[in-house]
């Protein structure tokens, strides 16, 4: 396929330094090279950020994700101040994994709406649109004032179960908020649907407290848009396992796999967990039985489809 030189207007692909290696699966996708940045660091840590081409005139997509650490979604401020500073027509913030979006309401006194604080930076940096996968709530989208793009990344991960045998398949959502994304497995997985009642009576701990619809000698699969610290996918495992389930198969979209994750995974009653790229992990994080498949190819059509002004809701399913 042809770079993004044939269109009217320029075009600059940047990327911060959360998640270089799908940047550059992203602009292989498109046919172009990264847009040259100057990222350094002042003695006492500040960031530093330079944009090395003219992009004056230019439609700028900025591809960070912002999982911890903070300074992630720092680097992306500083970027999109750069782009708008040096006066780019248009700047998308293409940001497949949105930090912070688990703090979406005030549901205790005296808390902060993390979400909502992260859009508005993100505004008021400058971006004139959002590019994202698999919000933690699809009505986050409501948190901007600027169009938003929202992927889901179901379809990559239905492709690849679809490459498998899979037997009298159940999806198992493991919480009510995950049955409508677990609804959708189903229905393209030709698969039937059960849901876990779950408890969390801290922040980070799981407690399954009823499995409701029949997994006894069933395939599983259970999506989640995140694994945190696994405890949710791990604990969902075992009660499926107790009721007789045959091999069960994790999928989420993003893979922040911190605290005890690793340990819970490799403990858990779970064929294969099955991630994207949307965050980086690090070599230490990664598993025999973890399979990572990308977005960079949905990355790549969406921003085409942007930069073109074609209708991108094709890739919405
Ligand atoms: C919950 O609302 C989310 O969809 C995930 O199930 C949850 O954030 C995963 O966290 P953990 O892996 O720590 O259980």
């Amino acid at each position: 396929m042809d770079g993004m030189g044939s269109y009217a207007r320029g075009f600059k692909l940047l990327t911060g330094g959360a998640n270089h290696a799908l940047a550059e699966e992203i602009a292989r996708g498109l046919n172009v090279e990264l847009c040259k940045v100057t990222t350094s660091r002042f003695a006492d840590g500040e960031i530093f950020v330079r944009i090395d081409e003219n992009i004056r005139g230019h439609d700028v997509f900025i591809v960070q994700p912002t999982n911890p650490p903070a300074e992630n979604i720092l680097e992306l401020m500083l970027l999109i101040d750069a782009a708008r500073r040096a006066s780019a027509a248009r700047i998308t913030c293409v940001m497949p994994y949105y930090g912070y979006s688990r703090q979406d309401r005030k549901d205790q006194p005296r808390v902060a709406i993390g979400a909502k604080l992260v859009a508005n930076l993100i505004q008021v940096a400058g971006a004139d649109r959002v590019l994202g996968i698999d919000f933690h709530q699809h009505q986050l989208q409501g948190f901007f004032d600027i169009p938003v793009d929202h992927l889901y990344a179901l379809p990559v991960f239905v492709s690849h179960y679809r490459k498998k045998i899979l037997k009298d398949l159940v999806v198992v959502a493991p919480d009510a908020g995950s049955a409508k994304m677990a609804r959708g497995f189903a229905k393209r997985l030709n698969a039937t649907f059960a849901i876990i009642d779950k408890r969390r009576p801290a922040a980070n701990v799981a407690e399954v407290v009823n499995v409701v619809g029949e997994v006894a000698d069933r395939d599983c699969l259970i999506p989640d848009d995140m694994i945190d610290t696994a405890g949710t996918v791990s604990e969902a495992s075992r009660a499926l396992k107790a009721l007789g389930a045959r091999d069960i198969y994790v999928c989420a979209t993003h893979a922040l796999l911190s605290g005890p994750a690793m340990e819970r995974l490799a403990n858990a009653p779970i064929a294969e967990v099955a991630v994207t790229d949307t965050i980086a992990i690090p070599p230490d994080r990664r598993f025999d039985r973890l399979k990572v498949l990308s977005v960079g190819e949905l990355l790549s059509k969406a921003i085409r489809y942007t930069h073109s002004e074609q209708s991108v809701s094709s890739l919405f399913d």
